[in-house]
């Protein structure tokens, strides 16, 4: 028996005799009473002693306990590893050396193959193999490309590889439980896949997010037996594999942050139910106490790392859950010497209502690191056939800053990855996916874009990592996305149009 169990016990049974004696004490006698009277004072102060004691033993357990929740810190003892991973498009080389990363394919392989009992999925659509793709689709690639992209196409070959192994699971004692968006336009792409995972055995749930905030479920993670985390860019579609430049995070052994992503993935599954509504406010079990102002502290890697994770929108953030805006504001903010930031999209404005409206939350942030902290700005979008112009507009509205009293350094440049004439055939794919920002604080890695709507309408998440120092272990999180991101820079894939025409012909924009 623990000290407090015991002392619990005494407790129990002091309080048990008095409310024995207290029941006696009308039928007593007058001196009878007297002495009931010391006793119960006597109980009394015996009772305010156990009560200090015990106080003092918790106060003395909780100190000692490893894993426990300290009164404002929260500390996590698991062996938690982080490796940052990459999906690099076919053909797409860089001049060497440049760094390179573990595979979201070989990762993703990995992560089924170690899967003992549970695997929750966040994701907005499934389309892991082709089946996304027509027959005449199929035929265009056989007459003018002399490749077969039906079912024996390599650049497929990946996605099926992982769909397989989806599919085996449930048979092995893994129960698969799987988020994806409701919208028709996501049941419809996702059919396919859905159905055979259903059959096989997995529980899918589609959450209408487009009835519940008028977006779409644009998350994309995974936690393994509740132990391990991925968390990336990259969609349940065989494009993100080989594709489409994405790039993402795999956290392993780490359980204390698994539970805690859990519960956004748990809101997910709750608004998935027939005639869900947002709870407001969510109950108890989603909040959580992981968040900007009381982050995980944890060794990453051995070395000592600040943790949390965030969502968005503002409704799917019950008590306790960092916004992810106010995440990225904040790391803007914090950022002393650099922030590099790679997204897919960059528009300082709502691009999906009625009206375009004005939003510029991150672009302040972004404005005031560089005029007045004297922090370097690099923003690098993407560029491809779909890209929104207003784009452009914004970039070059921060670029128009660059040196402007002498010391402001604010850069933007669009990354276009290069597509042969068989790779640009293949629709929604060569392009660059990711979305994170590196500051000479922290690392952040999140799945929206950046625009109004990502944060006030869609259902997104980010990791941020705070490591501070690398204690001889390789490169901290931070150290490898800053030299990705200066690859990617640098690269010969990038372009700074000055005109938006320019813009259009390079991206080979219709
Ligand atoms: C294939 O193309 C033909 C002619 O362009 C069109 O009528 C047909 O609907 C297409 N089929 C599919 C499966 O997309
Ligand atoms: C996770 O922990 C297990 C058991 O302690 C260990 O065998 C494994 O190597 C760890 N995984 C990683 C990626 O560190
Ligand atoms: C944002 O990202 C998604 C995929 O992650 C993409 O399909 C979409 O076109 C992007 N751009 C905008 C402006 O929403
Ligand atoms: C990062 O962690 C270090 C050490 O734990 C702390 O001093 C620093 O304030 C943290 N930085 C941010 C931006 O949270």
């Amino acid at each position: 028996m623990s000290k407090i169990d015991r002392m619990s016990q005494a407790l129990l049974a002091s309080w048990g005799q008095k409310g024995e004696c207290a029941e006696q004490v009308p039928l007593l006698k007058r001196n009878d009473q007297r002495s009931m009277l010391l006793h119960t004072m006597m109980y009394t102060a015996c009772v305010l002693v156990l009560c200090l004691a015990s106080a003092c033993a918790i106060i003395y357990i909780m100190d000692r306990e490893p894993s426990g929740v300290k009164h404002s810190v929260n500390v996590c003892n698991d062996p938690c590893s982080v490796v940052l991973l990459e999906s690099i498009p076919e053909g797409l080389h860089y001049p060497a050396p440049s760094p390179e990363h573990n595979s979201i394919f070989q990762t993703w392989l990995e992560l089924l193959g170690s899967a003992k009992t549970s695997l929750d999925v966040a994701s907005f659509y499934w389309t892991l193999r082709d089946s996304d793709l027509g027959l005449n689709f199929t035929s265009a690639w056989q007459i003018n490309g002399n490749i077969c992209i039906g079912l024996m196409h390599p650049a497929k070959h990946q996605g099926k590889q992982v769909f397989d192994k989806f599919l085996s699971l449930p048979s092995k004692g893994v129960a698969i439980q799987i988020a994806t968006d409701g919208s028709k336009n996501s049941r419809k792409r996702s059919k396919k896949d859905v159905q055979d995972l259903e059959n096989k055995g997995a529980t899918v749930r589609a959450v209408d997010f487009d009835k519940l905030t008028t977006g779409v479920l644009h998350t994309k993670m995974w936690v393994v037996d509740l132990k391990h985390i991925y968390v990336g860019s990259a969609n349940m579609d065989w494009r993100s594999l080989t594709q489409v430049k994405e790039l993402g995070v795999v956290l392993y052994n780490c359980s204390c942050l698994a539970r805690d992503v859990q519960k956004v993935f748990l809101e997910y599954w709750w608004l998935g139910q027939p005639g869900a509504t947002i709870p407001k406010p969510w109950p108890e079990k989603f909040s959580t106490n992981i968040n900007q102002e009381n982050p995980l502290h944890v060794n990453l890697n051995g070395t000592p790392s600040t943790l949390f994770f965030t969502s968005s929108p503002h409704q799917l953030c019950p008590s306790g859950r960092t916004e992810d805006l106010t995440a990225i504001v904040t790391t803007i903010n914090n950022a002393n010497e650099f922030v590099y930031i790679a997204v897919m999209d960059y528009v300082a404005a709502s691009l999906y209502g009625a009206h375009h409206k004005f939003w510029p939350m991150i672009d302040d942030a972004l404005r005031h690191a560089a005029l007045d902290r004297n922090v370097e700005v690099k923003l690098l979008t993407s560029c491809w056939p779909h890209t929104n112009l207003a784009s452009f507009f914004f970039l070059q509205s921060l670029q128009a800053l660059d040196g402007i009293f002498g010391h402001a350094h604010i850069n933007t440049k669009f990354f276009i990855t290069p597509a042969s004439k068989e790779q640009q055939k293949i629709p929604y794919a060569r392009v660059n996916h990711n979305k994170y920002m590196v500051t000479d604080k922290a690392a952040y890695i999140g799945t929206s874009n950046w625009s109004k709507d990502y944060f006030t309408n869609t259902a997104g998440v980010a990791l941020v990592i705070n490591q501070t120092a690398s204690l001889g272990q390789g490169l901290t999180v931070q150290e490898q996305m800053r030299a990705v991101f200066l690859r990617d820079w640098n690269s010969p894939f990038t372009v700074a149009p000055s005109t938006l025409a320019d813009l259009q012909r390079v991206c080979r924009h219709p």
